[in-house]
């Protein structure tokens, strides 16, 4: 059968991750998390004191990166591996997202993932997912979707997300995170966050993972037949 792209772009928390992994499972696809890239980067210039408004500083530190992903065959997905650390966990700490947004600005932190991620897709049969993966990094994908949510909806999923991982997080901090991602990330003057013109619009509000799912598969089923 014939392999395809699909990308899924669309706002912080809107749900993109879990359709991307559950749709590469149904069709044994490899998902890609590209929002987790540049968690790892963002990570890895925390923790190196990197200044990212200096460009000699962020070449020289993504000249010392390295990123994969491998499949852990007990969760059933893929995680992130920094320099060969896995840090699946740890890129979602607050602390990670308080910063991605700033660095992932940057024109070269951009260049260096979407070069990654391009190379990845070179075999098809690839779901990838982030904010720009169907309007910059797969302009020619065969199917494109931009999920939204209603922004409560959105800042409740991703408080019951992170409170399972730590009690302690506040559902103010986490809103006002979203919020201030989606304006970097809409606002940003390399690749910013917007619907592809050749997108399908998936608002999955009301929608439970099962029916967002089929909604997918149904049309990639449209593609191949
Ligand atoms: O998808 P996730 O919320 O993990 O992404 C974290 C951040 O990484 C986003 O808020 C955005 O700033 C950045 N990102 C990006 N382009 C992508 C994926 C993520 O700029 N393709």
């Amino acid at each position: 059968m014939k392999k395809i792209i699909i990308t899924i772009d669309g706002y912080s928390s809107c749900g993109k991750s879990t359709l991307a992994r559950q749709l590469a499972r149904e069709l044994n696809y490899v998902y890609v998390d590209s929002g987790a890239m540049y968690r790892a980067i963002t990570l890895y210039f925390l923790r190196n004191h990197i200044d990212w408004q200096n460009p000699q500083q962020v070449r020289e530190a993504l000249d010392n990166i390295e990123l994969e992903f491998f499949f852990n065959e007990e969760k059933g997905g893929s995680e992130i591996f920094l320099n060969g650390e896995n840090v699946e966990y740890l890129v979602r700490e607050l602390i990670v997202a308080e910063k991605v947004s700033e660095v992932a600005a940057n024109k070269d932190v951009r260049e260096f993932a979407v070069a990654a991620q391009q190379k990845m897709g070179e075999g098809k049969g690839i779901v990838m997912d982030g904010r720009d993966i169907g309007t910059t990094v797969f302009p020619h994908a065969e199917l494109k979707l931009f999920m939204t949510a209603d922004p409560a909806v959105r800042v409740e999923r991703r408080y019951k997300e992170l409170y399972a991982k730590n009690p302690n997080v506040s559902i103010e901090d986490i809103k006002a995170n979203l919020e201030l991602r989606d304006y970097i990330d809409t606002n940003r003057e390399i690749s910013p966050l917007r619907k592809a013109d050749d997108a399908i619009v998936l608002d999955n509000t009301h929608l439970t993972h099962q029916q967002q799912l089929q909604f997918a598969l149904k049309k990639v089923k449209e593609l191949m037949d």
